[in-house]
Parts: C-alpha cells; structure tokens; sequence
C-alpha cells in the first residue's frame, strides 16, 4: 500500500500566518502540523510516501522532511499547481501509485488515539474504506447518512441540510481503481476534483465500507486561527499529562521497527538539544529497559 500526503491549498483561512509558509508546516503545540499525518502512516506500516504540495511550498516540505530516509521510509515529492481539488491527487500521482491501493491523508488532519488507521490499513483488501465521526457542526464536512443498521446510505459534501452528524475525516484508502474513478469525474460547481464523488462512485457500486471512529478519538480541525489555537492546546493538555507525545514520527518508525534501535539514537544525537530530542531518549532508555526485561 502506498500513501499520499496532500499539503497543497491556499491557506487563505490562516491569513496571515500562510503568507510566508504553507497552512500543514504551522505549529501544532511543539511541531509541525503535518508531523501528525505522518506519524499516523508510518505507524500504520506505511513506507512509501508522496507528498502533494505547491510549487512555492516544495522546497520548504524538502528540507523538513527530505527523502524519509530519517524514518526508514522512502518519501518523494510532487507538485499541485493550483488548488483544483483534493481528488486531482490521483491524477498527479497517478505514476507513484503504479498498481498498488492507496491511502489518501489530508495534511491538516490531527488525530490522536486509537488504532483505527494501522487495524484498517492492515485488514484492507479492496474497494475503499474510509472513515466517519461524531461532530456537531457536520455541514462543513462530507458527511454519511447510515441506515438502521449501520449501513453507509449516503455522502453529501457539505449539505446544508446534513443527514447526520457523522462527518468523513481525511483519510481515505482505496484499491487501484480509485485511478480510473478519479480521471472520471468532473469538477464541481466549486471548480474542484470533489473526494466525495469518489466515495460516492465506491459506494454506488456497493464497494465502499465506512468505519465508524469511537468516542474516545480525537479528530482536531487546523482550519482557522482559534481552531489552530485550539488544537495546540489539545495536544499540549495530552501530552504533559501524559508524558508522551502525539505525533512523533521517529517514534512511531521505532516502534514500527522502520528504524533500529541503534537508527533511532544516531537520529537523535543528530537533533539539537531540546524538549524533542530529550522525549526521544526518554523513548530509547524505555527500548532499552524493556529488552532488559527477563
Ligand atoms: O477535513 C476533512 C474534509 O476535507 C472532508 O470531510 C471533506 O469531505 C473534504 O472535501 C475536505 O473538506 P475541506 O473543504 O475542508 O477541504 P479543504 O479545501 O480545506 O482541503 C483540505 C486539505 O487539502 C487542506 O490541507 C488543503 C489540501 N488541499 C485542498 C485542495 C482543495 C490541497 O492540497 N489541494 C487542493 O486542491
């Protein structure tokens, strides 16, 4: 399976914060926002990765993230001229894609909890899933209709008069013939390539399964400064009570066995001195007390 990773758009809604740099690479409490996506592909076994940026934008999404060589993953990059909609992905990484499925992640989206995404990834095996959650405001969103039992009857982007409240979070994973679905469709009468009509083309065919994410995940929008606000205070709160930390990739390629654990200390002793870097030694002494263990 492979994976995309769509860091394109505008970012008009951060203005001015999106003047100098893209709306994904704004901080989310202690790192970058599109740190979080990331972490949840490779800690669902993902490792190979395109990221989908802007042109202004790719030389900035580079020296972050370079080749994934970091992660033990392998990370290349493509260009999204203009925002013309989040299905124009497939398009433009049509060739990256080749044979295989494919996972779809929003750049803005900030999970936290759970293994919905590894457990989903690792039982797929065709049509689409994707996902559904709970939200009290569902018309700024794609959202499910589902019949008495629980089956997925309709998606609507952004109905203004929403037929639930379960809203679609962006994630999305498809077979290979999300390639031919998306040279299909034509733009909306918002001008863009709509996700939604792919999942509606899936669901139309019976092909298109809607996991229901639990209570107890946290789906956190980015969208606008209070959100973004918002969302770094939600990640802060859980982190220090916890003492560990929400989207950290060197963790997750550890744990995912990406990285060895003698990969992860080089990686860390190349990092400056800082909160990041203590956490992550903090993570390889509990490595090594573990292995201790009789
Ligand atoms: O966040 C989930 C929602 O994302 C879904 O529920 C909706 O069905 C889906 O259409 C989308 O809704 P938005 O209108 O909120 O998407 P937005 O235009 O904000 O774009 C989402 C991200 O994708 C954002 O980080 C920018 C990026 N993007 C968007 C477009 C349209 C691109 O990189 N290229 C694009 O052409």
């Amino acid at each position: 399976m492979k994976a995309i990773l769509l860091a394109g758009g505008s970012g008009s809604r951060l203005y001015p914060l999106t003047q100098v740099s893209s709306k994904q690479l704004q901080a989310v409490y202690d790192k970058p926002m599109v740190y979080y996506p990331l972490t949840v592909l490779i800690a669902s076994g993902i490792k190979d990765i395109c990221v989908i940026t802007t042109p202004s934008d790719l030389h900035r999404y580079q020296k972050l993230l370079g080749n994934g060589s970091q992660w033990g993953v392998s990370i290349v990059y493509r260009e999204q001229p203009k925002p013309e909609g989040i299905a124009q992905a497939f398009l433009i990484a049509a060739d990256f894609v080749g044979t295989d499925g494919v996972i779809l992640m929003l750049g803005d989206n900030i999970f936290s909890g759970g293994d919905d995404f590894r457990r989903a990834v690792g039982g797929f095996m065709e049509g689409a899933v994707i996902f559904a959650y709970h939200v009290k405001d569902p018309e700024r969103y794609g959202v499910v209709e589902f019949d008495k039992d629980g089956k997925a009857i309709s998606i609507e982007e952004k109905p203004s008069k929403p037929k639930s409240n379960y809203a679609v979070p962006g994630v999305y994973i498809y077979d290979n013939s999300v390639l031919e679905i998306a040279k299909k469709i034509k733009p909306s009468p918002r001008g863009e390539l709509e996700i939604t009509d792919i999942n509606q083309e899936y669901l139309k065919h019976n092909r298109l399964q809607v996991w229901r994410l639990s209570r107890g995940f946290a789906w956190l929008d980015a969208g606008t400064s209070s959100a973004l606000h918002e969302a770094s205070a939600y990640i802060g709160t859980i982190e220090r009570r916890q003492g560990v930390k929400i989207g950290c990739p060197e963790e997750a390629a550890l744990v995912r066995g990406f990285l060895s654990i003698v990969q992860f200390e080089a990686l860390v002793e190349s990092m400056p001195r800082c909160e990041y870097s203590e956490y992550l030694r903090g993570v390889a002494n509990e490595w090594h007390r573990l292995q201790a263990l009789p």
